[in-house]
């Protein structure tokens, strides 16, 4: 990366505008139910911290399109912060104006200030150049570590980085662009990649960009059906996109065309509806009317396990099957536990990725697990993420 980064810049002193991501799930009542994103983030705000910095955080959360909506109000966060940081964090009134750049200037080096929901501001996702320089009055020196928001060009991490002098990567960004270049972009080979994921149409671009990358690609998920539609198959009541048979097809041909290696599951565990309690493992070629594909099968979980042996390097994107439902979790958890095996490099991430490699309990086996959803998606498809361009060079 020629971006520069937090580790290279002077902070003494300095008020530090830290752009994170903490748009993390939450349950119904408002307590957060994953907290990696704000886990993820602490390394940067520890070396902001350590290196003099007076720490402003900002963050979007949820979509309030421009409301204030006591939901997603940052509260819980800043409450979580305090917790993992040991130290007082409190929340700002609001994200910008008179009263939040009088907190900012008083903070002393060392002290952190958590400003509320950027997105309360309409101005926000549209990169408002008002709302741009209200916050970059709040900063000296801009960090981006929100990777996760990075696919977005909005005020708190485009608009401001266009207006203040340096604007850095985060360590946690830093560290995604380092991992997706050494998975992606300079890749010791064999690349193996794994999509799953329920159509097409949403992985078609990704597909695609790594079809000029990797050497084999494995698919499964819902979208695998697509492929065996558009192959002649029967597919039961299995979820299929018409509109995509035809690119599915060219998609094939192409992998053909260029000596990547398309693997399809062989077999698939299957069944009448979502609730599991009657299922089969059946060829893909065999899937009778009235019953869908939701998870691969043992085989399919075997001729992948193979393919990836000789992989030097690992990228996964999206479960093989509905691995909410423990009934057709297995397929996912089984490849999930063959990468995290494999002394393969492994980079995993966007959607679900994340989850289910938790689920299978070896998240902490694979190399490195992205933060980002959309962003690592638009990343493995070739797109320059704008809240990335727009950093500083090195
Ligand atoms: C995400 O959760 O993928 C990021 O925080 C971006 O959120 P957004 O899709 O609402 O912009």
């Amino acid at each position: 990366m020629n971006k520069l980064t937090i580790e290279q810049v002077d902070l003494a002193g300095k008020r530090v505008f830290i752009r994170v991501d903490f748009n993390v799930p939450v349950t119904e009542d408002g307590r957060i139910r994953e907290e990696t994103r704000i886990v993820a983030a602490l390394p940067t705000i520890r070396l902001a911290q350590a290196k003099g910095g007076r720490v402003i955080l900002a963050s979007h959360f949820g979509r309030p399109e421009g409301n204030v909506v006591a939901k997603y109000s940052l509260k819980p966060v800043a409450e979580r912060l305090s917790q993992l940081l040991g130290q007082p964090v409190p929340l700002a009134p609001d994200c910008v104006g008179e009263a939040v750049e009088g907190m900012v200037n008083a903070l002393l080096p060392g002290e952190i200030l958590l400003l509320e929901n950027v997105r309360f501001h309409a101005g926000e996702t549209k990169n408002n150049p008002e709302l741009a320089d209200r916050f970059a009055r709040l900063a000296d020196v801009v960090v981006n570590d929100a990777f996760g928001a990075a696919h977005r060009a909005h005020a708190s991490n485009v608009g401001i980085a266009q207006r203040v002098t340096p604007a850095v990567a985060g360590l946690l960004m830093a560290a995604e662009i380092a991992y997706f270049n050494k998975a992606v972009r300079q890749p010791q080979r064999p690349v193996a990649a794994i999509l799953g994921g329920s159509k097409v149409s949403t992985k078609i671009a990704v597909i695609e960009s790594l079809l000029d990358k990797v050497d084999q690609i494995l698919i499964g998920g819902a979208m695998a059906f697509t492929f065996f539609k558009a192959r002649g198959y029967p597919v039961g009541a299995s979820l299929v996109e018409d509109e995509m048979l035809e690119v599915a097809r060219r998609t094939e041909a192409k992998a053909r065309e260029r000596g990547v290696a398309l693997l399809l599951p062989v077999d698939a565990v299957i069944a009448q509806s979502l609730d599991g309690e009657q299922q089969q493992i059946v060829p893909v070629e065999q899937i009778p009317a009235g019953w869908m594909g939701l998870d691969i099968g043992p085989a399919t979980v075997q001729l992948f396990a193979e393919a990836l042996r000789s992989a030097q390097t690992i990228v996964w994107n999206g479960p093989m099957g509905v691995f909410e439902k423990p009934a057709f979790a297995q397929g996912t958890e089984a490849l999930a536990r063959c990468v995290a095996d494999s002394a393969a490099l492994s980079v995993a991430g966007g959607g679900d990725t994340d989850a289910a490699l938790r689920q299978a309990g070896v998240a902490e086996r694979i190399s490195f697990i992205s933060t980002g959803g959309g962003a690592f998606m638009e990343l493995l498809e070739g797109k320059e993420l704008p809240g990335i361009t727009v950093l500083t060079e090195a």
